[in-house]
């Protein structure tokens, strides 16, 4: 885990002897001492949360046990998940625990563990990114020196995740894990060894081990955090399996949309470009051929009219010539998301004449292709409506990948309408730009959702879940 300045490396917990009402507080001040600006607003969430635990006991005395327990916990999986917690952190939070909640260190050190785990935010993140964290736990808490986990695939087994040890690891760890996943478990205890292995089980059979080397603690008490992290796993191995299959589906469907949108760029670019290259130049041999008949004094009027017919096609070229360049998929998996973004973004303002912002909020360009392209479809096919049907003024596109999912919107203060009828309106006619983009945003695991009324304003809104760690 992180080392990074900012965080609590070193520190030691502060005395948290004083008013017991006070507990939690200062639990919540340790914790706030050293991490970043980014962080505090989350660990402010937490405390207000706690507060609520605490206060729903009659006795305060336990209620402010179970509350700062509970804080320490949760103020672990925030730090953890914003890369600003280290191994030493950990410890001081087990200290803390244990002289805010009156408990031997090894019992605050337990509670702290198997809280933290269970954290419902874990399920928010990325499914490798939780289980890190759940298994850097016992290494930060000394529990383990070396912790590994394994999958079964249709070729055998699979390590996705090794924490603490030199290298790959090694033909014993494999050997062990590869043992849970037939079924038999701590194999190692033959010959003393120091592995300790646990099952992570899906409808009762073992689906996913966890290996692990036993660091400073009895062999015992790391086979009891192994079957605490086991079961916190299951979940969140559970979610990683969902959406790696989400993935494949989606970038199987998203290819096969898109490999329909490209023909149809050359469709275009082979048909009705080229009719227009040809309508133009009968247009300019017309113009010679007539020329001789037409009367002196209407030669003007009729060159006027012959330019501005060419003019026209000219621009109907260009049209036509951006329109197959937008149905390209290259440029939009080749190039910054937040640059084609803003390129689309400048012609649409240029050419509706409608005020269009950009906001981006943390880094686009770590979504997968499929996502960039379900983003930037989306977000073309939004703006088309608006400039179509919103008469708007101004329209914002605001993009913002937070660590679990990648939200966009797009907002317009246009006419607005009435979604669920205009949605079977534009079903019945064969009108398929909202009905499509809620199809992509499915494909791609995500949630779709307009907000609008008769009045206005329009707001869109998408959220594709995140399958990897940042
Ligand atoms: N931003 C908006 N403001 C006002 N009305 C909108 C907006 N977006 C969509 N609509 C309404 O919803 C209807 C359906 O939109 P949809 O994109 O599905 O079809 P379309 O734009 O009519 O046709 P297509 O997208 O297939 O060219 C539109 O006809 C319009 O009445
Ligand atoms: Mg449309």
């Amino acid at each position: 885990m992180s080392t990074e300045a900012g965080s609590h490396a070193g520190r030691e917990p502060q005395t948290l002897a004083g008013a017991q009402d006070e507990r939690l507080e200062r639990l919540h001040s340790y914790f706030l001492e050293g991490c970043s600006e980014n962080v505090r607003p989350a660990l402010g969430a937490t405390l207000e949360r706690a507060r609520v635990v605490r206060d729903g006991y009659d006795d305060p005395v336990v209620g402010d046990d179970l509350a700062s327990s509970w804080y320490a916990s949760a103020a672990v999986v925030e730090l953890a998940s914003a890369l600003e917690l280290d191994e030493a952190d950990v410890r001081g939070a087990a200290a803390a625990v244990a002289e805010a909640c009156a408990l031997p260190l090894s019992a605050a050190r337990f509670v702290l563990f198997t809280q933290s785990v269970g954290n419902e935010r874990l399920l928010e993140l990325p499914p490798l990114a939780a289980a890190e964290i759940q298994l850097a736990l016992m290494l930060g808490l000394d529990v383990l020196s070396e912790v590994s986990l394994w999958r079964r695939t249709a070729g055998g087994l699979e390590c996705i995740l090794s924490l603490g040890g030199v290298g790959d690891p090694s033909r014993r760890i494999r050997a062990e894990a590869k043992a849970v996943l037939r079924g038999r478990t701590r194999l190692s205890l033959l010959g003393g060894s120091t592995l300790r292995s646990v099952p992570v089980n899906r409808f009762g059979q073992p689906y996913a081990a966890v290996v692990g080397r036993v660091g400073s603690v009895e062999p015992d008490v790391a086979h009891a955090y192994l079957a605490e992290a086991a079961t916190a796993l299951g979940p969140v191995v559970e979610r990683e399996q969902l959406l790696e299959h989400s993935a494949s589906r989606e970038s199987t469907l998203v290819g096969s949309a898109e490999r329909r949108l490209m023909r149809l760029g050359f469709d275009l670019h082979d048909g009705p470009i080229q009719d227009v290259l040809a309508l133009a130049a009968d247009v300019r041999l017309l113009q010679k051929q007539v020329y001789p008949f037409v009367l002196e004094e209407y030669r003007e009027q009729a060159h006027g009219r012959f330019d501005d017919l060419s003019s026209r096609l000219v621009e109907l070229d260009r049209e036509l010539r951006e329109l197959a360049h937008s149905l390209e998929t290259k440029s939009v998996i080749s190039r910054p998301l937040g640059e084609i973004l803003h390129r689309e973004i400048d012609t649409f303002s240029e050419r509706s004449g409608i005020a269009a912002t950009l906001e981006i909020r943390g880094d686009p360009d770590s979504l997968s292709s499929g996502q960039r392209i379900t983003v930037f479809r989306t977000i073309q096919e939004a703006l088309a409506n608006v400039r179509e049907h919103a008469a708007a003024s101004a329209v914002t596109v605001r993009i913002r990948a937070r660590r679990s999912a990648i939200e966009v919107q797009v907002s317009d203060d246009g006419i607005g309408f009435e979604v669920e009828r205009a949605l079977a309106k534009a079903a019945q006619r064969g009108r398929l730009g909202l009905v499509g983009m809620a199809e992509r945003v499915r494909m791609a695991g995500g949630t779709f959702e307009i907000q609008s009324a008769p009045g206005g304003p329009t707001n869109l809104k998408l959220t594709l879940p995140r399958w990897e760690p940042l």
